[in-house]
């Protein structure tokens, strides 16, 4: 069955059809429309022969589906094990502080929501976080003060 969506198409083409292509396809989705559909979620799973639940599994996993409307950006602090220990806690009361807002929310003026995730693939560097599709890691309150401030100001 032929694709809808030509930014699904073109992700694909971009990203390749491997399993590991999935991560940065959801994201690159993401980007573009701020959520993933159920329709996106099939067709992915048709371009790279998985299937939907496995799809649906990892955006769930990656806090990709939320349904509560979005800020501009969106920060997911990494909340798995390395980053924890390696201060975590500390990156995301920077932040919680900075912007006013916990975990979960979304600023009143629609700029900034706050998640946590699962492990980013950067646990050698963490804490780690992005910023809507954007890495950042190695991360500590002074680091993270810095990134928020550029994105307050943006
Ligand atoms: Fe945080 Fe892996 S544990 S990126």
């Amino acid at each position: 069955m032929a694709t809808n969506n030509n930014y699904i198409t073109e992700l694909v083409d971009k990203h390749g059809r491997a399993r590991t292509s999935l991560m940065p396809i959801l994201q690159g989705v993401i980007e573009k429309n701020n959520f993933i559909s159920d329709q996106d979620m099939t067709e992915i799973a048709m371009e790279l022969d998985l299937s939907p639940a496995q799809v649906y599994g990892t955006a769930t996993f990656y806090s990709f589906l939320e349904t509560q409307p979005r800020g501009k950006y969106v920060i997911r602090v990494c909340k798995t094990i390395t980053c924890d220990m390696h201060g975590k806690r500390t990156v995301v009361q920077t932040i919680e502080d900075m912007l006013k807002i916990k975990v979960g929310e979304t600023s009143p003026n629609k700029k900034f929501t706050l998640l946590e995730t699962n492990c980013l693939g950067w646990c050698h560097e963490g804490p780690a976080m992005l910023i809507n599709e954007k890495p950042f890691s190695g991360l500590t309150p002074e680091k993270v003060h810095d990134i928020i401030s550029e994105y307050m100001h943006k």
